[in-house]
């Protein structure tokens, strides 16, 4: 198995984080119509990385590895040097370089020392996949 596969790449973790990672991928515009096993994979594979105050987590133009949820901190996000808005607690972010890979349509800034959750590409990539793959065989 590679090892951006989904069962590779499952990482334990609390039954209340997983509640708050599912909210937060949920009240996201993007990822809301994905299917419910779908974003309980993506949670089982999210892994922790944090940030210092004044680190970039991820800048505008870069093409993008990884969509993030923040945990804890404050990060600004930020277009051609403009302030756009600030993400606080339990808010998905970097999703849109992962599902229409593109590249990052801003930068994100920890504005405090921040802690996210991380999902790499490949494995959601490698979920969505999945998914076809199941489908298909019921056909
Ligand atoms: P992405 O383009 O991958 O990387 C930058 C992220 O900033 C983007 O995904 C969104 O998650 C977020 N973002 C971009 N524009 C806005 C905006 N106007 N308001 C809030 N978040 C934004």
């Amino acid at each position: 198995l590679p090892k951006f596969s989904f069962e590779e790449a499952r990482v334990p973790k609390d039954a209340s984080v997983k509640k708050l990672l599912i909210e937060a991928l949920n009240k996201n515009e993007y990822l809301k119509r994905l299917e419910v096993q779908q974003i309980r994979d993506m949670v089982e594979c999210m892994y922790q990385r944090s940030f210092q105050q004044g680190e970039f987590v991820l800048q505008q133009g870069q093409p993008g590895h990884h969509l993030f949820v923040l945990a804890d901190g404050r990060l600004d996000v930020v277009q051609h040097s403009k302030l756009l808005t600030s993400i606080a607690g339990w808010t998905t972010f970097g999703e849109l370089a992962i599902l229409y890979n593109c590249t990052r349509t801003a930068s994100v800034i920890a504005m405090s020392s921040t802690l996210t959750w991380a999902l790499d590409r490949e494995v959601f990539q490698n979920i969505m996949r999945r998914t076809a793959e199941i489908r298909h065989q019921q056909y």
